[in-house]
């Protein structure tokens, strides 16, 4: 994957996106479409895994047929908005190996405070998934990513639901490396630093918090 940034432009990601915009979307629906929306980004976000051939025999004849090449992944939520996400994947990769990176945002700084940390063995050789559906000021992100890079991880990818410009430009300053994939590349931040026009706070609406 060699774009910094991807945006899913398909229709039913679109069509997805705009029901958990809504705010009358239920908590219930909300999370359903949460879980839907993640499989068809994680659809393009593992595009790229590597390919190898298995020697089978289907009813008609024998034939060299693709399969993955084994390549490992770990799933990484950053809590707690990132466990919305975390089923989709699963569903789709159900070996994955799962972490958990605790960040809260402090309200007057914005800035990241590490609270928890638990990450699969062998990062390294690993395909790492960091999953948060808002991508606001980046600055969460950027931490977990560090977290991730100093447990061992090389080979990280970011999927999200929503990004805000100000998060998508930390991320490529402090992380090029790391590839993201989003639904949608939202206008701006607001002054206490949610995403515009957005779908208000995640968390809330999926676990009905608010
Ligand atoms: N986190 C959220 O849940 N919503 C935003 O708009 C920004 C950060």
């Amino acid at each position: 994957m060699s774009d910094h940034l991807t945006v899913v432009d398909h229709p039913l990601v679109q069509h997805k996106l705009t029901l958990m915009r809504d705010k009358g979307t239920s908590t219930a629906v909300f999370r359903q479409l949460l879980r839907e929306i993640t499989q068809l980004l994680a659809y393009e976000i593992t595009r790229e895994m590597p390919l190898t051939t298995r020697s089978i025999q289907t009813p008609m004849e024998d034939m060299d047929a693709p399969i993955l090449a084994g390549k490992k992944m770990a799933l990484v939520s950053i809590l707690r908005a990132g466990n919305g996400m975390l089923d989709g994947v699963l569903e789709l990769v159900p070996s994955a190996r799962v972490g958990f990176v605790g960040l809260y945002r402090d309200e007057e700084t914005l800035k990241p405070v590490q609270y928890y940390f638990k990450a699969p063995e062998g990062l390294k050789d690993r395909l790492v998934i960091a999953v948060d559906p808002m991508l606001a000021t980046g600055n969460s992100s950027a931490a977990a990513i560090d977290l991730l890079k100093d447990a061992g991880a090389t080979d990280i990818r970011f999927l999200c639901l929503l990004a805000a410009p100000e998060g998508v430009a930390r991320m490529k300053e402090a992380h090029p490396d790391v590839p993201i994939v989003t639904a949608s590349l939202d206008r701006e931040l607001n002054e206490k630093g949610y995403i515009m026009p957005g779908l208000g706070d995640a968390g809330d609406r999926m676990f009905g918090t608010k």
